[in-house]
């Protein structure tokens, strides 16, 4: 039996509360609203809002069986930007399963995880079975498939440091995820916001990297998951499973960048995944596909 999933990411909705309170001034936000507002980034997001119209237009018409959002709906954390994103999401969130983890600019400073304004917000794609109470991971069995969530987003204090971790505790908690029957019995996909490697197939740069990449790429080697879909990376890009690899890895771009505007179609087949990417055209407003590749998976997967 097929599974059609659409894989979207990094919106970067620009809707930030205009009046600040004390407790809002960290550094770091100050430095991305610099950064949003006065710079590159506000341009390139201009027409998230209007994009993002579109996007659940056209999630709503290819009806996929589930939505995975990797990350990156706000800019700085603000629980007034879940609230904003969550409205324009709204048809999604509600007539979809979903699967849904915080980006680095989610959990963008300490205060937006301490009050998990994401996780309230995103709450009906946070279902699923946990172990120990812990938010993450969690796991949603959809089908033959086990969609499971991990978090590898965390706060930080300095505006160059982008790098994401999923920590030793939430490692173990994985370990003991994928063991579980209900979980095990089906074929297990990963989602992160962060990657393992670059288009170019070399891993992240030294302060935008997820520093235990490589312990979470064992677990899933050891557990036989299939792929690990995530976001972070604004282009969109896979690789298929090789002789040192045996999962796929699925990026599918910022949805609402300005000349990406993209998300993916992902339809799980016996031994392979149809990736298809689909596109917004501007003239037209609305999402049309632009490529199709299969990629094969691993034998036993
Ligand atoms: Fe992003
Ligand atoms: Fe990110």
């Amino acid at each position: 039996m097929s599974v059609r999933l659409a894989q979207i990411s990094d919106l970067h909705l620009p809707l930030w509360p205009s009046r600040w309170r004390q407790q809002d001034y960290y550094l770091k936000r100050l430095a991305g609203w610099l950064n949003m507002r006065w710079l590159l980034r506000s341009a390139n997001f201009r027409l998230a809002a209007r994009v993002t119209h579109a996007l659940v237009r056209d999630i709503q018409l290819r009806r996929p069986d589930a939505v995975v959002l990797c990350g990156d709906v706000a800019c700085l954390g603000f629980e007034e930007e879940f609230a904003a994103a969550t409205r324009l999401l709204r048809p999604l969130l509600e007539n979809f399963p979903g699967v849904a983890v915080p980006g680095n600019h989610d959990h963008y400073v300490a205060d937006s995880v301490n009050r998990g304004g994401f996780e309230q917000h995103f709450a009906l794609w946070q279902r699923g079975v946990r172990l120990e109470g812990a938010t993450y991971p969690f796991a949603l069995p959809l089908n033959n498939l086990a969609l499971v969530a991990v978090n590898s987003a965390r706060p930080s204090t300095w505006p160059w440091d982008t790098r994401g971790e999923v920590g030793a505790h939430q490692l173990k908690r994985l370990q003991d995820l994928l063991a579980c029957p209900v979980v095990h019995n089906r074929r297990c996909v990963l989602i992160t916001h962060y990657p393992l490697l670059l288009a170019d197939g070399r891993p992240e740069t030294r302060w935008r990297r997820l520093v235990d990449a490589e312990a979470l790429a064992e677990v899933l080697a050891r557990h036989l998951v299939a792929a690990w879909l995530h976001g972070h990376r604004h282009h969109p890009y896979s690789h298929p499973p090789d002789l040192h690899r045996s999962f796929a890895l699925l990026c599918c771009g910022s949805a609402t960048q300005r000349r990406v505007w993209s998300y993916l179609e992902l339809e799980w087949q016996e031994h392979h995944v149809a990736v298809r990417r689909r596109c917004y055209w501007l003239a037209t407003d609305e999402f049309v596909e632009v490529d199709e590749t299969v990629i094969q998976l691993a034998e036993g997967l």
